[in-house]
């Protein structure tokens, strides 16, 4: 499109009085009209930076550049709607205000429904609260996924500007779903071990954002942790300290926000029992040191809580004993999201977990 504007203006096909107050993106096809693009959030932030007087989307993107209040969009379907409006003769009205709120997301995994393992539970809730990684260690069937998977179910609603940087990620690397303009949920991420190093942290030719970015203000989880290839894990050292991924290419340095909350789980040993109350291990002694020789130290230092989780008996698995609902357990990581909030007013950092050394003596 600004292609196709500046030879329409360049050949006096078009009236061009002064364009340099518009910002023109979008994709002409061969038939005149015009398809969406990915991005379109941070060029209409970067357009009202500038205090320009509008930018011209395609009408598929103008919802999304309409987040930003004080900016003219104009939602154009093809290149003869533009050259009308252009010329004045057929303005197209800017697109309304894109409304949206933050009500609680469709929670499909309630905490209610977990018997037992309160202790699991309960670290859930810290690392809810306090923004910390987790670890969970375990055999077979102890619940491991299906205590990650609750975990969304107790983290506290996004605020605006959140939104804003997932929002962000999501258009840049063209996952925005259909019809979505905001990300109004905080992103549940779970890459099977498989993924590869660029898949998980970013990066390619032409880089886009990985997981851990697509995984930004929410959760990243690493189901059977240890399956993943050391390499593949080893990437996650410097974002998981900077919560931010840099990309460097011959061409460019890109840098993608990566701040999530890293939930690995992990059985102890390849057959999963070792540690167990009840069933016994059949790994050697030498499988067990190289199972866990997978995850390295400084990866394991980067994860606040480890936790085990043993499996239940029978019985308790099987009784009605109903726990305490997601709800309740979110209202107590809002109240304590609060706390933090003003405990570090005028610092740059929001959660505990981002305490560098220094803050947590002051704190
Ligand atoms: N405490 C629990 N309360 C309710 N359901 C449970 C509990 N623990 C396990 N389950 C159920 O048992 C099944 C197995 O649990 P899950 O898949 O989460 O185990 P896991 O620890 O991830 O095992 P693996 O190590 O094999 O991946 C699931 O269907 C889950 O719903
Ligand atoms: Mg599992």
């Amino acid at each position: 499109m600004p292609i196709a504007v500046s030879i329409l203006a360049a050949t006096k096909k078009i009236n061009c009085e002064d364009f340099s107050r518009f910002l023109f993106v979008g994709e002409l096809a061969l038939n005149g009209e015009l398809r969406p693009v990915n991005g379109v959030l941070p060029i209409a932030i970067k357009a009202k930076n500038k205090n320009l007087a509008a930018i011209f989307v395609p009408a598929a993107n103008a919802a999304e550049a309409k987040l930003i209040k004080d900016l003219e969009v104009i939602p154009v379907n093809n290149l003869i709607e533009l050259i009308a409006h252009l010329e004045g003769y057929k303005p197209i009205s800017g697109a309304p205000y894109t409304e949206f709120s933050f009500a609680n997301a469709e929670i499909n995994f309630d905490m209610a429904y977990i018997k037992g393992q309160e202790h699991v539970k309960r670290a859930m809730e810290i690392a809810a609260a306090g923004a910390h990684n987790v670890l969970m260690s375990g055999p077979p069937g102890s619940g491991k996924t299906l205590i990650a998977r609750t975990m969304p179910s107790i983290l506290p609603n996004l605020s605006l500007k959140e939104a804003l940087e997932i929002t962000k990620i999501y258009s840049v690397a063209g996952e925005l779903p259909a019809q979505t303009a905001l990300m109004t949920s905080r992103p549940f991420r779970s890459p099977h071990h498989t993924a590869s190093g660029v898949a998980l942290v970013g990066g390619g030719t032409w880089p886009r954002p990985g997981e851990i970015s697509l995984a930004h203000r929410g959760v990243l989880f690493l189901d059977e942790f240890a399956e993943f290839t050391r390499q593949v894990l080893e990437n996650l050292r410097q974002p998981l300290e900077d919560g931010v991924i840099h990309v460097s290419r011959a061409a460019n340095n890109l840098s993608f926000p990566a701040k999530f909350i890293l939930i690995a789980a992990s059985n102890p040993c390849p057959c999963g029992y070792f540690g167990d109350r009840e069933k016994n291990c059949v790994c050697s002694s030498t499988q067990i040191i190289n199972y866990k020789k997978k995850i390295s130290g400084p990866i394991l230092d980067r994860i606040d809580l480890h936790i085990e989780v043993p499996r239940i008996k029978f019985d308790k698995l099987t009784s009605d004993i109903n726990s305490e609902e997601s709800t309740d357990i979110k209202k107590r990581v809002e109240k304590a999201r609060l706390l933090q909030s003003q405990r570090f007013a005028g610092t740059n950092f929001i959660t505990n977990s981002e305490m560098p050394p220094e803050a947590v003596k002051r704190f």
